[in-house]
């Protein structure tokens, strides 16, 4: 009897030091849930979405990834990623921070589309109050195809999920085994499955052999540190991304202000700059209380203040480091979290 009281303590305590963590994956469809012909693994066409996350978790070696973690998965969505919208961000986001509180789940893993995982993942950035691994991984050939991507990115992003040096990282996006930060990430290619850059700095590390090795951490303000709380909130404010060409006139933006949008985030040429006409539009607009940002068309930024523009007479903020998409994020969560401030929505732009 003395011993049983002995040793049922000790035998739960070294279940729990070798029990391996618990990783949650969310499937939201995309070309890892995509289904081509069933004859023909080479063809180009297929549909995203098409299969579900139990059968693509099927494609995964069980002994290899039982070394690493215990699986969890649920269908929280089941789109192409080029149709969600900032409510399906809303939705995701509540069930990562409903299921990092937790104590049994360890990291998450969302299968997504790769057209807007940068969205999606910029958005989580900012919302999720947890320094749990958050990894979204997703495939540029679907699952039914020849030398498909997704079950390796998928892998890679269990194990990220379940290691310990993820952990307080962000954010991430792991393909074609990089590391790549929420903050800094772009598709640079719509049918390489070399896909995704940072858009500025550099991966944050890579998969190698199962094992994360990671090269920087992040100094934009993430996750826990950020300021945005959307656990009562359903719906984002409007806010359009307009793109600069030459010739460009001011009719683009009149039809954004008369759609009813909050803000415009505004893909200017070069050092984000703007045409006559579009600036006088874009200015008349912010006297009218619509938020502006000047973000550039090109990859990398940054789009720096006050130069060509004299962004504090027109009144623009100017979106930095950031892609057009990304600054549309964080001018939403602005303008949501009741913050119109030029300046302070500026410093939002340089702090995360
Ligand atoms: C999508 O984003 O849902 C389609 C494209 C892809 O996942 O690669």
């Amino acid at each position: 009897m003395k011993v049983r009281k002995f040793l049922l303590p000790l035998l739960f305590g070294f279940g729990i030091l070798f029990a391996k963590p618990t990783v949650y994956i969310l499937a939201t469809g995309g070309t890892i849930a995509g289904a081509g012909s069933s004859t023909e693994k080479t063809a180009s066409s297929y549909e995203a979405g098409k299969v579900l996350i139990q059968t693509i978790l099927q494609a995964l070696p069980k002994q290899e990834i039982a070394k690493y973690a215990k699986l969890k998965s649920e269908q929280v969505l089941q789109k192409g990623s080029q149709d969600l919208t900032p409510q399906d961000w809303i939705i995701i986001a509540k069930r990562v921070n409903d299921l990092l509180k937790q104590r049994d789940v360890d990291g998450i893993v969302i299968t997504h589309g790769t057209d807007t995982i940068e969205e999606t993942s910029m958005f989580l950035q900012l919302v999720i109050k947890s320094d749990k691994p958050v990894v979204l991984v997703g495939a540029m050939r679907p699952s039914t195809a020849i030398s498909a991507d997704g079950p390796k990115n998928l892998f890679d992003g269990i194990v990220l999920a379940s290691s310990k040096e993820a952990r307080g990282q962000g954010v991430m996006v792991v393909a074609n085994s990089n590391i790549l930060s929420a903050s800094d990430i772009t598709k640079t290619n719509p049918v390489h499955v070399d896909t995704f850059k940072p858009a500025n700095i550099g991966i944050l590390g890579y998969m190698w052999n199962n094992k994360p090795y990671f090269l920087r951490i992040s100094s934009q303000l993430h996750t826990t540190k950020s300021q945005f709380d959307i656990s009562k909130i359903s719906s984002l404010p409007r806010v359009d991304i307009l793109y600069g060409y030459a010739g460009m006139d001011e009719r683009a933006i009149e039809a954004s202000i008369a759609s009813g949008t909050k803000g415009i985030v505004f893909a200017g040429v070069g050092n984000g700059n703007i045409s006559s006409s579009v600036e006088k539009a874009l200015s008349q607009a912010s006297a009218k209380g619509i938020k502006v940002v000047r973000a550039g068309r090109m990859i990398s930024g940054p789009i720096t203040q006050w130069g060509e523009v004299n962004d504090e007479q027109l009144g623009f903020i100017t979106s930095w480091w950031h892609t057009p998409q990304a600054a549309r994020i964080i001018l939403m969560l602005a303008l949501q979290s009741k913050i119109t401030d030029n300046a302070k929505i500026q410093e939002l732009m340089l702090k995360y």
